[in-house]
């Protein structure tokens, strides 16, 4: 392009110095011309013959000059066109991707636009995002709180645990249920009979001793005994209660000639280690047992002191 507007200028400057030159270039052949026109009324023959003279030479040369002229003219003007063919081929690929250009800012714009709702969207969840998360975190705070109190809380309980079940497994276990015999009747002796009772069910801390038929307490405390006495034997049925060989109670009843006939009685004592406690057979009286387990003695410790 410039290039083209340098020989435009450079063409331009030739036709300018040839029209201010002495008698040169187009303004001549307008010079000429009017000289023709003009030529009838001018006065002398001679002057105007001199002026041909010099004049037809430099109008050949403008004529040759005006020829190059038109040649230089026609390559500038096919230059020209094909610089021009080539600047509308350029220009419709230019507009094509301006257009092309266009349709992907169209596009951006709008990828924009949801993106812009997307981060509003997403703004207004993080707000509520941190809001919920500094309510969790108020929570989290109590709950700690509250863990550590209930920590604290059951360390004290695991403590307290310990030392009841401490408590618990040094107190004493003491509990007994037994029965007579399976052999029947037990007396009439013509003395009185220290009751063996022989089928140890139940001897929780070893206090009852099937061979002696005494209850020993093993620690001081307070304790529950009950016995339960069948006669079927027409007559007097009973027993006496021993604390430490020392008749504490009696209990006898009359059974009359019908099939078997129970008592129960029961003592709450206050015992020492060592005290004993054991059941009599009076003489003249019998009890009765078997399989059945009729005749029974069983005790416990309710708690020491
Ligand atoms: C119990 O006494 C009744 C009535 O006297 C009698 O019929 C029964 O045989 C007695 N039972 C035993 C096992 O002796
Ligand atoms: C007597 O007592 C023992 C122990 O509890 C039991 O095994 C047995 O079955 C009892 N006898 C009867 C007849 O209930």
């Amino acid at each position: 392009m410039r290039v083209v507007l340098g020989l435009l200028l450079l063409l331009l400057g030739l036709c300018g110095s040839g029209a201010q030159g002495e008698r040169g270039g187009l303004g001549e052949v307008g010079d000429i011309n009017e000289f023709q026109e003009t030529a009838p009324s001018n006065a002398g023959e001679e002057s105007t013959e001199r002026t041909t003279k010099q004049t037809t030479p430099d109008i050949w040369a403008e004529v040759r000059e005006l020829r190059d002229m038109v040649v230089e003219l026609k390559v500038y003007v096919a230059m020209l066109q094909r610089e021009n063919s080539d600047l509308q081929t350029r220009l419709s690929s230019t507009e094509r991707e301006l257009l092309v250009s266009k349709s992907r800012i169209d596009q951006l714009e709008r990828e924009n636009a949801v993106q812009a709702t997307e981060l509003r969207s997403l703004e207004t969840r993080l707000t509520a995002t941190e809001s919920k998360t500094s309510d969790l975190e108020k929570e989290n705070a109590d709950l700690q709180t509250r863990l550590s109190s209930t920590e604290t809380e059951l360390l004290v309980s695991k403590s307290r645990i310990e030392q009841l079940e401490r408590e618990n497994a040094e107190k004493p276990k003491v509990a007994f249920y037994t029965a007579l015999t399976d052999a029947g009747y037990v007396g009439p002796h013509n003395t009185d009979t220290t009751l063996k009772y022989s089928k140890v069910f139940t001897n929780i801390g070893n206090a009852y001793n099937p061979a002696t038929g005494f209850f020993t307490a093993p620690v001081k405390g307070v304790y529950y005994l009950q016995f339960t006495v069948c006669g079927n034997h027409t007559g007097l049925m009973g027993v006496f209660v021993f604390k430490n060989n020392q008749k504490i109670m009696f209990n006898v009843e009359w059974k009359e000639a019908k099939l078997y006939k129970y008592f129960t009685k029961s003592v709450v004592l206050e015992l020492i280690a060592g005290d004993t406690i054991h059941l009599v057979l009076p003489s003249t009286y019998s009890v009765y047992d078997d399989g059945d387990n009729h005749s029974t003695f069983s005790g416990s410790l309710l708690f020491p002191l």
